[in-house]
This record gives C-alpha cells, structure tokens and sequence, in this order.
C-alpha cells in the first residue's frame, strides 16, 4: 500500500498529514500527560533549600504591570526563559551562583506567556529581586543613565506615571522568584 502512495496524490497527502500529526502529538501533548508536574506550579519541597519557595497567582497590581509589559512590547527584545546553556544560567546568576533554569511548573499563571524570542536585551527570568524600584525608574527614564551604550528605548511615559510605574515593577519583580536561590540581598521594592 504504501508503495502506491508515490503514486497516488491523495495517499501521498493523507501519509504525510498522519505522520506530522503523529509527531505533533508526541512532541506537544503526550510529554504533560506522563510529567503531570509540569501543569502544577512550582513549590519548593527541599527541606534544605528553605521553606518559602512557591509559585503564586498574580495579584491584581501585578497583573496590570503584566498588561503593560505586553503593552508596551518588552517582549521584542526580552525572553523570560533560563535556558539549559551554560551562557543563560551565568548570566541570569548572581554573585558567582549560577541561576537554575527555567521549568514549565513556573510558568502556570502565565496566560499569555511572555517566553519571547528575540534576546536584544538580556533574558529576563530572573530579573525579581535583582535591582530595586529606584534603578528602574533611572532604567526607564534614560537607560543610557545607568549603562553606556545601552540601545534599550526609554519609556518615560511609564517612569512618569507612577501608577504604571509601579504596576510594572510589581510584575517584574515577581519573575523568577518562586525558586529561593539567590544567597543573599533581594529586593522586594
Ligand atoms: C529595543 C529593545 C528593548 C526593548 C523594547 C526593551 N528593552 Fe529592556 N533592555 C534592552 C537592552 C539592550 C538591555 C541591556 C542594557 C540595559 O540594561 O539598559 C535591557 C535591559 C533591561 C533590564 C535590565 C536587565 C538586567 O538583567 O540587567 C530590564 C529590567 C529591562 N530591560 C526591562 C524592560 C522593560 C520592562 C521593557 C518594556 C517596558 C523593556 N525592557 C523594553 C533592550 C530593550
């Protein structure tokens, strides 16, 4: 039979279908029906690495923050996702720790998802915590500010607005902290 489907352009057709629909479902829908942890949110049940890391809904603030960060698309030129490279676990780290990667359970809340795709800025999974509401609003005013040559645009429509403002440091200081890692000084603020 399937020799005739070199001959035959509807068999030819449905062959190829079925077999891209085939590999579709192993690649996407099969994976999170064996490792069910992937849909539940990430909670830290090593007694060693502490208690309080778990992954939380968005509280309302955060969740406007998430809408401007959408908004404004910061996703163009930043990803959220710690990548199993040597470069993204280094560079997401913090005073010599590297950072552990991104998982799917810290993910849950996030409808849409703001994974990206194009890193012209760096990656920002693990940006919570790591500078406080005052860089940002430097950051956001002029990038260039704080660090020469940055080509980050600044947004001071949101510096200057400080309900947006502070909804979109909300938001940003949520990423990457359900996972306790960091050894020491982080800002909550
Ligand atoms: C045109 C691309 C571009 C856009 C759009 C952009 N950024 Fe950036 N961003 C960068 C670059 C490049 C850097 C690195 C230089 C710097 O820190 O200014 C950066 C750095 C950052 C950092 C510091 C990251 C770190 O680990 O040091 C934060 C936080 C940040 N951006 C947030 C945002 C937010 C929030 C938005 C949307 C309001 C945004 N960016 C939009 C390019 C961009």
């Amino acid at each position: 039979m399937l020799g005739n489907a070199e001959k035959n352009a509807i068999l030819f057709v449905i062959a190829a279908v079925l077999l891209f629909l085939t590999g579709g479902l192993l690649t996407t829908l099969v994976p999170p029906l064996i490792d069910t942890s992937w849909g539940r949110p990430f909670e830290n049940d090593d007694p060693a690495k502490g208690p309080t890391g778990k992954l939380r809904p968005y509280t309302e603030q955060e969740l406007a923050g998430r809408e401007i960060y959408n908004r404004e698309g910061c996703w163009y030129c930043h990803t959220q996702q710690t990548r199993t490279l040597l470069a993204d676990t280094k560079r997401s780290g913090w005073r010599g720790v590297d950072s552990p990667i991104s998982t799917p359970d810290e993910f849950v809340y996030d409808a849409p998802h703001m994974f990206g795709t194009k890193r012209t800025g760096p990656d920002l999974s693990r940006v919570g915590g790591k500078y406080d509401s005052q860089w940002h609003l430097t950051h956001f005013r002029n990038p260039r500010d704080l660090v020469p040559g940055s080509i980050m645009p600044p947004f001071p429509w949101i510096a200057d607005n400080p309900e947006e403002f502070e909804a979109l440091v909300a938001y940003l200081q949520t990423l990457g902290r359900a996972k306790d890692w960091r050894p020491d000084q982080d800002y909550e603020d």
